[in-house]
């Protein structure tokens, strides 16, 4: 664990450089579907999706073993975690062609504020996010 410790910089530039990533990917592809193109249910859009994450989520569980518990003791982390699962969620549920446009608008809306939401709250340590600032 030691000689993992050392690399604690390198693997979080590697999980956020991922989630930069994640949500950028997801962006154009929600926004191109939306828009009626076809390319972002193309198996190589779907495929760099799934590998971004997936790297994105390793690191997350690599920089979370490293971490002292008493780093997460305010829950940011637990908040992330759910609001994860609502950015999952609702990002499939924007990109299934099944649903009225509409829906997949507001969707694809909700997804993207949970991932800002998501963001927030990693880089204030706090499950307040971007609003732990104005709230003291
Ligand atoms: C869309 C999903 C995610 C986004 C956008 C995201 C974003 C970020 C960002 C921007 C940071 C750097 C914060 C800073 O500057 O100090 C970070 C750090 C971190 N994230 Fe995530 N993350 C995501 C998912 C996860 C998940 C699922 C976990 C837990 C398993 C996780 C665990 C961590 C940990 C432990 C840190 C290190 C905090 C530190 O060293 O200060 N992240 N994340």
């Amino acid at each position: 664990m030691s000689a993992l410790l050392a690399y604690y910089p390198e693997i979080k530039s590697v999980h956020v450089h991922a989630a930069l990533c994640s949500g950028a990917l997801f962006a154009l592809r929600g926004g191109a579907a939306l828009a009626g193109a076809r390319w972002p249910r193309y198996w190589l859009a779907r495929y760099l999706s799934y590998g971004i994450d997936s790297v994105l989520l390793t690191a997350a569980t690599m920089l979370f073993s490293m971490l002292p518990a008493g780093m997460f003791a305010n829950g940011w982390l637990a908040a992330k975690l759910v609001l994860l699962v609502g950015y999952v969620g609702l990002g499939i549920l924007a990109m299934r062609p099944t649903r009225p446009p509409r829906q997949r608008t507001g969707f694809y809306l909700a997804a993207l504020t949970a991932y800002g939401c998501i963001y927030g709250i990693a880089r204030s340590h706090h499950p307040l996010g971007w609003l732990a600032g104005w709230m003291g």
